[in-house]
């Protein structure tokens, strides 16, 4: 029984024998469990809009390298434009037992246009034609990742614009360290996005090379223009090693290295907006639009959106890894290992795809209670480091100006008084420096417009910034 199945060409229902591309040197068909396994359409099927643009650059340059008669190209490059209004349409017979999106396309022509469709793949290889695939779809990805990006610094720098003199506590530790104003907490945020839109870009242009012509490993034998090719798909460069064109996936992975960096930014964000959200802190509310109930506690309110943009950053991180390990020992050149990388990258687009969707109306919605924000800030001590730098501008070194504030810290602790709540004979016993503008040093609004200098907190500062964050959202 198991002999007999094992000698059908086309064991349990699995694709003909003669309809792989490789069926004539096969006496057997591909067992349908092996055939499931390796096929990719379900998720390579994504990229058909690059393999029709590469195919239809191949057959040009097939034509102009005297493999194709005109009228020959004539037929390819109409036969794939008829594939590429199907598939456009929704109506393309997909057949997954094909196996990709590259068989399924050339299938199609062939039995579009015939016999001639099998002269396309002349000099070409599915290992450097899914290594173009990859590039072109990248290119595409990236231009609207940054676009998204831009999209979350625009509402950030919104939400900044109104905030330049609100002041909250500023953090170290999770610990109230010193007033900041909130606009400078949200720009923080404006110039991380920027550092991964420029991160993106430098992807972009580390996979401007064109991998076709490489064939499967060695190098096409046909004389093709490659330069002429590369210009004609937009690339700046053709990939100087044939071995390295096919089994290079560093753009993807900086891709995903990118993604995961902007991912870890976009948690932190939501970290905040979630302790700040909380009962305990009070800052900031999320609009009902944003927010989902509980099922049991009626009064609950609870910051989904941001908790899950926190949470999706672990699938940016394990995408990243997940192709870096398995084309990690890959011997050169192509192995099929590499298909691997396409499930975590689309992944990752698909991922940042959405959260760049939903931030930019989430950050729009928030009400940040800046009345709570400013009353936290005068509390704790946080303006004690004003009250030591009082001393300096006095001439006290700084270490004698910070022990002599800490004793003050620690009296005032006990006395259950606030800084500006000494007089001025009390803080004399720890310094006869002091004078009665002692206290005006140590007010939130004093704090704050210390910090005058480019990148401080200082309202004057801040407006800087913001007229700096705005020049480069300006720019695509
Ligand atoms: N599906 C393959 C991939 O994603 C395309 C290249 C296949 N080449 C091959 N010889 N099997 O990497």
């Amino acid at each position: 029984m198991k002999s007999r199945s094992r000698k059908r060409a086309t064991p349990r229902g699995g694709a003909a024998r003669s309809e792989k591309l490789w069926g004539a040197r096969f006496t057997q068909g591909a067992d349908p469990t092996a055939e499931r396994f390796t096929g990719s359409l379900a998720f390579d099927r994504r990229l058909w809009p690059h393999d029709v643009v590469g195919s239809v650059a191949w057959a040009k340059a097939l034509a102009k390298a005297g493999l194709l008669s005109p009228s020959e190209r004539d037929t390819i490059v109409k036969g794939l434009e008829a594939v590429r209004s199907e598939l456009a349409a929704g109506t393309f017979p997909f057949r997954a037992e094909l196996e990709d999106i590259h068989t399924n396309v050339e299938r199609r022509l062939q039995e579009l246009v015939g016999d001639v469709g099998g002269k396309l793949h002349t000099g070409r290889s599915r290992n450097d034609q899914i290594a173009l695939d990859e590039r072109l779809y990248l290119r595409e990805v990236v231009a609207r990742v940054r676009a998204g990006l831009r999209g979350v610094q625009a509402a950030l720098v919104a939400r900044a614009a109104e905030t330049v003199e609100a002041p909250l506590p500023g953090y170290t530790h999770l610990q109230r360290a010193q007033p900041i104003v909130l606009a400078h907490h949200l720009l923080a945020y404006v110039f991380m996005l920027q550092r991964d839109r420029e991160r993106f870009g430098d992807c972009g242009a580390r996979a401007d090379a064109l991998p076709l012509g490489a064939a499967a490993l060695a190098g096409t034998a046909f004389p093709i223009d490659l330069e002429a090719l590369a210009k004609d798909l937009g690339f700046a460069a053709v990939s100087p090693n044939s071995l390295d064109a096919v089994s290079d996936r560093d753009a993807l992975l900086e891709f995903l290295a990118a993604a995961a960096i902007a991912g870890m930014h976009f948690s932190r964000l939501a970290a905040d907006l979630t302790l700040w959200a909380t009962a305990e802190f009070g800052f900031v509310e999320f609009s009902d639009a944003f927010a989902t109930g509980s099922s049991i506690m009626p009064q609950k309110k609870n910051p989904d959106v941001a908790e899950l943009v926190r949470g999706k950053s672990g699938r940016l991180y394990g995408n990243l890894v997940s192709v870096l390990t398995a084309m990690k020992g890959l011997p050169l050149a192509y192995n099929s290992d590499m298909q691997e990388d396409k499930e975590p990258l689309f992944d990752s687009v698909d991922t940042l795809d959405a959260i760049l969707a939903v931030l930019p109306p989430m950050l729009a919605s928030l009400v940040f209670r800046t009345d709570r924000m400013r009353r936290a800030a005068a509390e704790n001590f946080a303006t004690a480091t004003d009250l030591a730098d009082y001393l300096v501008r006095k001439g006290v070194p700084f270490r004698q100006a910070h022990a002599i504030v800490g004793r003050v810290v620690r009296f005032c602790e006990t006395e259950g008084k606030p800084l500006d709540g000494l007089g001025l004979v009390a803080l004399r016993r720890f310094s006869p420096l002091f004078d009665d503008d002692a206290k005006d040093a140590v007010t939130v609004e004093a704090s704050l417009r210390a910090r005058a200098v480019t990148g401080g907190t200082a309202p004057d500062a801040v407006r800087r910034s913001l007229a700096l964050a705005r020049t480069l959202i300006a720019r695509p």
